[in-house]
């Protein structure tokens, strides 16, 4: 009994129950960081009304402790068609194992935010889910979901916002801030999350490093341990008039322990150029060679496994802080508060408060204005920043994923991408260019060892294990990589019926791979359909093909049992194929409107129809 027990060491037992039941748990699913992000700003709102606040990733959690909890916050992200975060793939499975007593969770207040884009069909999918299943395990919801929505005109703030102030009404109402504590204002910092002991010892070598010199093959590389893949050629596959520059990669995995299929994805941790990073530095005045060992102000905290110990100012800008990234809201927050030069700070309080939003997003979403810039846009403050705060201003460098574009079977010990190198105009001067493709397609193994860090993980695409099964393929652009390596691995095992429709823009500029296909052709293993979109006057896309193909389509999938894939750039392409195919259900098999949509819902429900779509 609770009541009785004796208190423990120096804190009356009032304060300590006080301090037990004003303890706020903040699980979060993310998968580019946005839900991270918003889950650390309700830490930071709790921490200033004196709350307790724990901010994990939901996989991050031991779920078993859930039934213990008094009040927890959910922000989940929705990804793709509705999945879950990658972080939260295991929370998931568990939360809704039918053995759960239905009582699980009476002691629990809880809150769900979601957070998603209304023009996908399963908006906030994710988050409704959760929402009835912690329901239906007995938690008592504080308030409302929250349904946070990129298509609003202001971002998902503008859901955000009136959802928080909600939250801490209710909060505050079950667990008033202490009488003799007060909230701590909106403009004074909180203390960092950590501190940067600086030293003189020499840097430490960092995990990947570790890791790469001793390869113990039964622990798989993975985000905490990556694999230092020598790239062994990158090469340009589009020609150079073409406006885009594809490239063809192959990193070596000797020694990895690394193994994939067709249809699985490697994840590649990128780096910033050395000039930002030396920019980024000079704007801060951090000595690039000064090494410090990092230490968590509080114990809940956890030193990210990635950087070396000790670490240099230089790895930790150069590997670590996304500097490149537009800013969220929270670091005009953060800064602000640490700013000493009266402009600037007012400036950036009104870029973090609520009425400053659509001002924020005009200056930095919209043109796609990096962190690094906006530094340079603020040099007072940027040049005044504390060094144990760079972890709570910039989120660290996330990795990306790229469909594996090759077979084990046909390259032994090599994983080859197919990368579309991403640059682009906005209203800014200088051209926008992404991190990790930017980084990569500078990366040349002519001119010295180049080492990449990456591991591989399991994806959503899987193609048929029984023989002779047809599979049609349908990636225009980059969208073609998964199915480059699951030809391979079929044509290795001596599977024919492989079609491909490939879409690209014109013939002699940007038709990759084209002689591989020739080969398939010539020896029977590949039937290859395209569509070269300005070759003519009027635009001919994979799904007009699909059409014109329509009867041949019809008769693998409803004779043969075919299965069907799609992957690329979202937009309209996934949508457009799929009507492609439904009408063509209905024109060569005769099928009407609505058996024509339920016959792709099986083909979807029996794994014969999957798409791996990316923005
Ligand atoms: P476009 O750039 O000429 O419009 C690979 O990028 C190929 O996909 C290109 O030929 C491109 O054509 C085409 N593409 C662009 N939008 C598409 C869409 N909505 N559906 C199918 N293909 C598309």
């Amino acid at each position: 009994d609770g009541v009785t027990s004796p208190g423990t060491g120096s804190q009356p037992r009032e304060l300590q129950i006080e301090m037990l039941t004003r303890s706020l748990l903040i699980l979060f699913g993310s998968q580019t960081g946005t839900s991270q992000d918003v889950a650390e700003r309700i830490s930071r709102e709790g921490r200033r009304r004196r709350l307790q606040c724990r901010v994990l990733a939901l996989d991050s959690y031991d779920v078993v402790n859930l039934i213990n909890e008094p009040l927890v916050i959910f922000v989940c992200a929705t990804t793709g068609q509705g999945d879950p975060p990658d972080n939260m793939k295991n929370f998931w499975k568990f939360i809704f194992r039918k053995n759960l007593p239905p009582t699980s969770l009476c002691q629990m207040d809880y809150a769900v935010l979601g957070l998603g884009d209304s023009s996908y069909a399963k908006f906030n999918f994710v988050a409704k889910k959760l929402h009835r299943r912690l329901l239906q395990l007995g938690g008592n919801a504080l308030l409302p979901i929250g349904l946070g929505d990129d298509q609003h005109d202001l971002g998902p703030d503008a859901v955000i916002d009136p959802w928080l102030l909600d939250l801490w009404r209710k909060v505050l109402g079950l667990y008033p801030v202490p009488s003799d504590l007060s909230v701590i204002p909106a403009d004074t910092p909180l203390p960092s999350r950590f501190i940067l002991n600086f030293c003189d010892e020499a840097p430490g070598i960092s995990y990947e490093e570790e890791h790469s010199e001793n390869q113990r093959p039964e622990e798989l590389p993975s985000d905490h341990k990556p694999f230092l893949a020598p790239i062994v050629s990158n090469q340009r596959v589009t020609a150079e008039s073409h406006f885009q520059d594809v490239r063809l990669i192959e990193f070596d995995i000797t020694g990895s322990g690394i193994s994939f299929t067709a249809g699985d994805v490697v994840m590649i941790q990128p780096q910033n150029s050395a000039s930002d990073t030396e920019q980024f530095c000079h704007l801060l005045r951090l000595d690039p060679n000064r090494c410090f060992v990092l230490q968590p102000r509080e114990p809940d905290v956890t030193c990210p496994v990635q950087l070396p110990h000790p670490c240099t100012i230089h790895h930790l800008v150069s590997h670590y802080l996304d500097i490149t990234r537009v800013p969220h809201r929270s670091f005009f927050e953060i800064l602000a508060c640490l700013s000493q030069h009266q402009m600037e700070r007012e400036k950036l309080l009104e870029f973090s408060s609520a009425q400053g939003q659509e001002e924020l997003y005009n200056y930095c979403n919209r043109p796609r204005r990096t962190i690094l810039e906006v530094l340079g846009d603020f040099p007072h403050s940027a040049a005044s920043i504390p060094p144990d705060y760079l972890l709570d201003l910039i989120p660290p460098i996330r990795p990306r994923a790229y469909s594996i574009a090759s077979s084990l079977l046909a390259h032994p010990l090599r994983v080859q991408i197919l990368v579309a190198v991403v640059r682009y105009q906005t209203r800014l001067c200088k051209p926008r260019q992404g991190l990790c493709t930017s980084w990569l397609a500078s990366l040349d193994p002519q001119r010295g060892p180049v080492r990449v860090p990456l591991w591989v993980r399991k994806s959503g695409l899987s193609f048929p294990s029984e023989p002779n099964t047809p599979v049609i393929m349908v990636g225009p652009g980059t969208g073609v990589a998964p199915f480059r390596a699951a030809i391979q691995e079929r044509v290795a095992q001596g599977q024919t019926g492989n079609y491909l429709f490939f879409g690209c823009r014109q013939k002699d500029k940007d038709f990759y791979c084209e002689a591989e296909w020739q080969e398939l052709i010539q020896k029977g293993f590949l039937t290859l359909i395209t569509a070269f979109s300005r070759d003519q006057e009027e635009k001919i896309y994979v799904q007009h093909r699909l059409q014109e193909h329509g009867a041949l389509v019809w008769e693998l999938l409803s004779q043969h049992g075919a299965y069907f894939y799609l992957a690329g750039n979202a937009k309209s392409m996934p949508a457009s194929v799929s009507e492609a195919l439904t009408s063509l259900f209905q024109s060569k098999g005769g099928l009407s409107s609505p058996d024509a949509a339920t016959y792709l819902t099986t083909l979807e429900r029996a794994m014969r129809f999957q798409a791996e779509t990316w923005a």
